[in-house]
């Protein structure tokens, strides 16, 4: 385990700020490394990547190189060249739909989908459906909250040629076993896409161990800046997909016939200039995850969250949907409060929860509710600010006292 106050003087914002952060699964504060990495940058390491033949320009090569390497490591990937850096989740999942899902995807095709996931893996295949004529199947979780290898492989069919599913929902915080589903999955002939926003900033990940096919992350979930991602995808099917958006550094050469000949993975799917500053950061973020142990962060979340349930169990006005979640996040109602109005309510205490239906907009169907409020907890976050949590939402059914 690790001290928690101590680590927290790693993290300016602290000095700074009052706030009690409860959205960690929305994005994280940035240790002082990660900023240094970015100033570093900035103020003495400036060069483009991947274009200049000068001193500068090698050293900033270098780091990209090198931060590549420290992915590959982080994820278990079997070569460097299967990470490839995007702007988020977002981007990676897209990259994946309208690269792989465009050349695959046949009209009647399925895309299998569940109705835990994020926008960001529903409309990209809504949008690689459209022009492919596939077909996007949805399939329901079981009663905690779950995608099993069963519902799978009772979705499955012969059409069925991708199958794109969270690792951790960032509504319910429940962990889906993504090494049984990707085995149902690829005994039916089909790939598997895992949205790993959620479980990357806390989870080890072994993409070859849980036989992946693709996966997707953001770092700024996991301390470092806003603006990158990453996207892993074996080689075999990287080498087979087009660029999803061309310009420089993808190419070799072209003519003005329109020949392009186009790079291998990763750097064909990486065209214009990279966010090199937040490619630092990335590095300096994965160091710090490492160090403190990434199975330490989720025992000491997991010692936080069973805290804050004993205590808002004893609350009758208190909902909580995800109770035996085995991670860091509550999702919860106060009775008879719209979720807004609580998210308002806790913030007059300084709190910062999140509220709304968090992006994924169909699990209303399992959850039967239109919206809820979320508390994430994250590697520093204390029993105090636990304690805040509970003690607001003791008084939370008289939200109204906070507007006078
Ligand atoms: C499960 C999940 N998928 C995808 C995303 C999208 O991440 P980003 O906005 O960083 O691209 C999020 C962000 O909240 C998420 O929680």
């Amino acid at each position: 385990m690790y001290d928690v106050y101590k680590i927290r003087k790693d993290f300016p914002v602290f000095h700074n700020s009052k706030t009690i952060y409860l959205d960690n699964a929305a994005t994280t504060y940035k240790p002082q490394s990660v900023i240094d990495s970015v100033t570093k940058y900035l103020s003495k390491e400036t060069a483009n990547s991947g274009r200049g033949d000068y001193h500068d320009a090698y050293v900033v090569d270098k780091r990209v190189d090198d931060t590549r390497l420290l992915v590959q490591k982080f994820l278990n990937a079997k070569e460097e060249d299967e990470i490839i850096f995007t702007h988020g989740t977002t981007m990676s999942l897209n990259l994946v739909a309208q690269s792989y899902g465009k050349k695959v995807l046949k009209p009647g095709d399925e895309i299998l989908l569940s109705i835990a996931e994020h926008a960001s893996n529903t409309l990209p295949w809504f949008d690689v459906a459209k022009v492919t004529g596939a077909k996007v199947v949805f399939m329901p979780l079981d009663d905690k909250g779950l995608i099993t290898p069963e519902i799978v492989k009772k979705y499955l069919t012969p059409r069925t040629k991708i199958v794109a599913v969270t690792h951790i929902s960032n509504v319910l915080g429940y962990i889906n076993d993504i090494k049984s589903i990707a085995k149902v999955v690829h005994e039916n002939g089909s790939i598997i896409v895992v949205d790993g926003a959620q479980s990357a900033p806390h989870l080890k990940i072994d993409v070859q161990d849980l036989d992946i096919d693709f996966f997707a992350f953001s770092g700024h979930k996991m301390l470092a800046p806003t603006g990158i991602g990453v996207l892993y995808g074996k080689k075999e099917l990287l080498a087979v997909m087009d660029p999803f958006f061309s310009g420089g550094g993808m190419n070799a050469s072209y003519t003005t016939d329109g020949k392009v000949d186009i790079f291998k993975a990763p750097r064909k799917f990486e065209a214009g200039t990279l966010n090199i500053e937040a490619i630092y950061g990335l590095h300096s973020a994965i160091i710090y995850l490492q160090k403190i142990g990434l199975e330490n962060i989720a025992a000491h979340e997991l010692t936080l969250k069973k805290y804050a349930l004993n205590e808002l169990r004893k609350l009758d006005h208190i909902i909580i949907y995800n109770e035996d979640a085995p991670t860091g996040i509550i999702t919860f109602n106060v009775r008879g409060v719209h979720s807004q109005d609580a998210a308002t309510y806790f913030s007059s205490k300084n709190i910062a929860l999140r509220s709304g239906q968090h992006c994924a907009k169909l699990l209303k169907n399992h959850l039967h509710e239109m919206a809820t409020v979320r508390a994430s907890i994250y590697l520093y976050t204390t029993k105090e600010d636990i304690d805040a949590f509970i003690n607001a939402a003791k008084t939370a059914e008289d939200f109204l006292d906070a507007y006078f």
